[in-house]
């Protein structure tokens, strides 16, 4: 069967970019357009995914979701955890696809089973896919390629339209991906009515606000530049956060590793007192996440807790903060939004 991709020529070059990942970063707000588009009423405020076109009922048999893929995918999908248990209040379970059908999952027909993957050609989150299928339950598809095997062969599929990613390492596929995941939970917690209306349209509105957030702060990267010249020479940095702030940590501790060759770990804050503080040393970069209202007072304790360890912290927080400036060495302010977008705009400066 033929498919018509409409990616261009211009799509595939570097447009006057020093490299394929930079150019990627800042083609993010267009690609979080292209990701709303046909599924966000701006007006009405609502998610409708018309590609799968659900009903409450269709939905009733479902009582869990497994989310599997790799790397970058892997922790969009620890972000969908959090949006879908919280949103639309069905159990999670995360995997990566490479240990997912070596463990015997406990899924069945009333499962639905949501593979995450930028090319969706990935042959663990495709070999998971089958294994899924093989066992009986749903499928779901989130992949940026048109016509992938992953989008061939799950029985639904929701594109994250981010456009052609050269770069090896993911940026635009990921946050196009944890977008996909957040509509997705909204539309699932207003079809099981776990999510009031107000609330939802809320979520919308704090939503259409995002490209021109994130056009704003790639706009303003010279503290970034500063930041990147005065610790690029480290050996090892950490990444910590709380809630959906831990989640974001894992994909920046993959792109300094990935990008940079630098060693760096991403904890859960209050984890880290568990043994790795040892590895806290003076004058170790430690990127501290702070976005999450519900634990910000405890992640604060944390990043006082490394820098009594003479830790260099850099903190990530809103916009009018005025706390994390007495605590950290240095602070990065992000506009502010709502706790399940902070995400959106946290992984940014991370890129
Ligand atoms: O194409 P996929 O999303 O299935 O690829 C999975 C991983 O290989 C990928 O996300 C990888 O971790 C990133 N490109 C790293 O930046």
């Amino acid at each position: 069967k033929v498919f018509e991709v409409n990616w261009d020529a211009e799509a595939a070059e570097k447009g006057g970019f020093e490299h394929f990942m930079l150019k990627e970063i800042y083609e993010q707000p267009k690609a979080m357009r292209d990701t709303m588009t046909g599924r966000v009423n701006a007006e009405e405020k609502t998610i409708n995914f018309p590609e799968l076109n659900w009903t409450a009922e269709e939905l009733q048999g479902i009582n869990k979701i497994f989310i599997v893929a790799c790397g970058t995918a892997y922790h969009a999908g620890i972000v969908g955890k959090y949006y879908l248990e919280q949103l639309a209040r069905i159990p999670v379970e995360v995997d990566i696809a490479s240990e997912f059908r070596y463990r015997s999952p406990l899924i069945d027909g009333n499962s639905l089973c949501i593979v995450i993957s930028q090319s969706g050609e990935t042959s663990d989150t495709l070999a998971a896919l089958r294994e899924a299928k093989r066992l009986g339950a749903r499928t779901v598809g989130v992949t940026n390629v048109v016509g992938s095997s992953v989008a061939r062969e799950a029985d639904q599929v929701i594109y994250t339209y981010a456009g052609p990613e050269i770069a090896v390492a993911s940026t635009k596929a990921y946050t196009t991906q944890l977008l996909a995941m957040f509509m997705f939970a909204i539309y699932v917690g207003r079809l099981r009515n776990t999510l009031d209306e107000a609330y939802s349209q809320e979520l919308v509105a704090g939503l259409a606000s995002i490209p021109e957030q994130i056009h704003v702060m790639l706009e303003d990267v010279d503290q970034i530049k500063v930041f990147a010249r005065e610790y690029g020479s480290c050996e090892d940095a950490f990444f910590l956060g709380r809630s959906l702030d831990y989640a974001v940590a894992l994909e920046g501790a993959l792109k300094l590793k990935e990008i940079s060759y630098i060693h760096a770990e991403a904890y859960a804050a209050g984890e880290l007192k568990h043994g790795t503080l040892a590895l806290i040393v003076s004058g170790v970069p430690v990127i501290v996440l702070a976005t999450q209202e519900d634990v910000y007072d405890k992640t604060v304790s944390n990043l006082q807790e490394v820098k009594a360890r003479e830790a260099v912290v850099i903190a990530i927080g809103f916009e009018g903060d005025t706390v994390l400036a007495n605590h950290a060495n240095h602070v990065i302010y992000i506009p502010r939004t709502g706790k399940y977008h902070a995400p959106l705009l946290a992984v940014l400066p991370l890129q």
